[in-house]
């Protein structure tokens, strides 16, 4: 079964970190949350601004811009100004890579 993209080591993302990834040319945000990985857009849905220079906290990373938060494990937005969710995506880890789906698991929704 094809398992995704091979997008980094397990060990280049540590618990609590998060890193930009690039799947077929789309940004990706790979968080990983007390050592369980989860990949979502790296777009804030407000305007254009790249979540991985923003901050994680638990499982809710800030937007480095003018501050909305989102869940990482559901894409959910938490905050203003946040405009709707952000996509989120499948990620398998085997053989210590980390993989993920190019297809979207969710839509951002208004
Ligand atoms: S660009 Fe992210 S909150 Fe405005």
């Amino acid at each position: 079964m094809h398992k995704g993209d091979d997008v980094c080591s397990v060990a280049e993302l540590k618990p609590g970190e998060m890193k930009c990834v690039f799947v077929e040319g789309t940004r990706i945000l790979l968080s990983n949350v007390d050592g369980k990985v989860y990949a979502t857009s790296d777009v804030c849905s407000h305007a254009l601004a790249y979540l991985s220079d923003g901050w994680l906290e638990g499982s809710v990373v800030e937007c480095p811009l003018h501050g909305a938060q989102f869940d990482v494990v559901t894409g959910k937005a938490l905050s203003a100004p946040a405009n709707g969710d952000i996509e989120t995506y499948g990620v398998t880890v085997a053989d210590g890579r980390i993989f993920v789906a190019s297809a979207q698991l969710t839509s951002a929704k208004g």
